[in-house]
């Protein structure tokens, strides 16, 4: 048995992956560079304090109008994270304080503001309602998103935008999609539910679980009976797939493909389809193949700029193609909440263009009568139903399917107005099922 890890070097390790994201760096890096004895303890940490930065910002400014060095600021602003609330905070206030001011004391970056940290930390105990409420009025400390972020959700989902930004500040469920081909739901359910791990059902081939376990501690993941897949992410596969006959050779593209969940659903539930997975990132190619080989599924992975299809094509045309194109990922806030303090408002745009470029180029490599699903895990228009009506204003042999549109993240907790088989608890996606004529024909080579 390893001792404990004490909280001082838990909090100096949270530290590090909030200093490392207001550099601009992704958590998930700065987290997979911790020692491994710390790392699940930390992240634990660091994503709480990332779902609560903006409030602890706001109190930080409160105690220090100027701030102290990088180091010092990310520690105190991460004790400030776990420290506010009243109720259902990770430690005991007095308790987070004193670690917080050990972990000054022995970090050789903190060490020398060791005595503002403990005067900051010690006067937020004494004052802490008072502190609170003047952050009241400050919307990024009140719903720790920024600023511009609420307000275009808040323009563009008037009706939801309150739901999304609470549910984006909670932590997501697991959910495991079953691969039906190996096994059904039911005993994969009752497998688990020897192991003690209780799950739900969710959507056509889910199950979620009661609360997050290591893969390899879940009966069947080496054997490739599940993957572990949103609910929300579960519903591009069978999009694509409706409609199509599912014993024919279907030719099928995955145009952005890494790290595959979707290019293995689509395999599990069409066994007879020639699946075509792309991504312009080798490494994550990588993913696709270990992805596949523990599935025992087979697709032809290919390295690429799917913008570019005259590098790789080879001009057969696809009976459907999946893009599930790159975006800011607004939509999975939950599951990484550093995102939204790492995009820029400028982002949105330029995602935004470089999903057009995609849609453009890949259109012609559908056959006509063929299905393209266009999908991003965003919540954002521009990179969803904007996108996808400037496409048909400008494509008279594109048309509209019925689908899911715009999928806004929800936790569960309001399953009013939903239908049985509708999934609960969900990431945020944009789904659009776009037809392709029966009677386009593709334009003749030029002569
Ligand atoms: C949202 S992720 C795809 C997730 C994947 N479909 C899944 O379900 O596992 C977007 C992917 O697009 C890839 N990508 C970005 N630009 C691309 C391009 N021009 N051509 C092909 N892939 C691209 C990225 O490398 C990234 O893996």
């Amino acid at each position: 048995m390893h001792p404990p890890v004490p909280l001082w070097r838990q909090l100096q390790a949270a530290a590090s992956v909030l200093a490392a994201v207001r550099r601009g760096e992704s958590a998930t890096p700065a987290i997979a560079r911790l020692h491994a004895d710390v790392r699940p303890g930390a992240q634990a940490l660091a994503y709480h304090v990332l779902r609560f930065l903006g409030r602890a910002q706001a109190l930080r400014r409160q105690l220090a109008n100027k701030a102290p060095p990088p180091a010092a600021d990310a520690l105190l602003t991460t004790a400030l994270a776990l420290a506010w609330q009243e109720e259902g905070a990770p430690y005991e206030p007095f308790t987070l304080v004193d670690q917080a001011v050990e972990a000054a004391k022995r970090g050789k970056d903190t060490r020398a503001q060791q005595g503002f940290i403990n005067a900051c930390l010690r006067r937020f105990l004494r004052e802490r309602d008072a502190l609170v409420a003047a952050t009241e009025d400050d919307s990024v400390a009140r719903w720790n998103h920024p600023r511009w972020w609420i307000a275009q959700l808040e323009r563009e989902h008037p009706q939801d935008w309150e739901q999304v930004l609470e549910v984006n500040n909670t932590p997501a469920p697991m959910t495991l999609r079953v691969n039906t081909h190996r096994i059904s739901r039911e005993p994969l359910r009752q497998l688990l539910a020897a192991q003690h791990i209780a799950s739900e059902p969710v959507g056509l081939h889910g199950l979620v679980l009661d609360r997050p376990h290591a893969v390899d501690a879940i009966p069947g993941f080496a054997d490739g009976l599940w993957s572990v897949q949103d609910a929300g992410a579960q519903v591009a596969a069978q999009l694509l797939l409706e409609g199509l006959p599912h014993d024919a050779p279907l030719r099928i593209l995955d145009a952005c493909a890494a790290p595959g969940g979707k290019t293995a659903h689509l395999c599990e539930l069409a066994r007879h389809a020639q699946v075509v997975a792309l991504d312009v990132d080798p490494v994550r190619c990588e993913r696709i193949h270990q992805n596949l080989r523990r599935l025992d599924l087979t697709a032809e992975v290919r390295t690429a700029d799917a913008g570019e299809p005259a590098a790789w094509w080879d001009g057969k045309p696809f009976d459907a193609i999946l893009l599930d194109a790159p975006c800011t990922a607004s939509g999975v806030v939950r599951r990484h909440p550093d995102v939204r303090w790492l995009r820029r408002e400028s982002d949105v745009a330029q995602l935004a263009a470089q999903q057009k470029r995609l849609l453009t180029a890949l259109w012609p490599l559908l056959k006509p009568g063929g299905t393209l699903v266009y999908c991003t895990c965003s919540v954002f228009r521009a990179e969803g139903e904007q996108q996808i009506a400037a496409f048909l204003a400008h494509n008279s042999s594109a048309l509209l399917r019925p689908g899911p549109g715009h999928f806004l993240p929800r936790d569960g907790a309001h399953p009013e107005g939903l239908r049985d088989n509708e999934p609960r608890d969900h990431d945020g996606f944009y789904y659009a099922v776009v037809q392709k004529s029966a009677q386009h024909a593709p334009a003749p080579p030029e002569a």
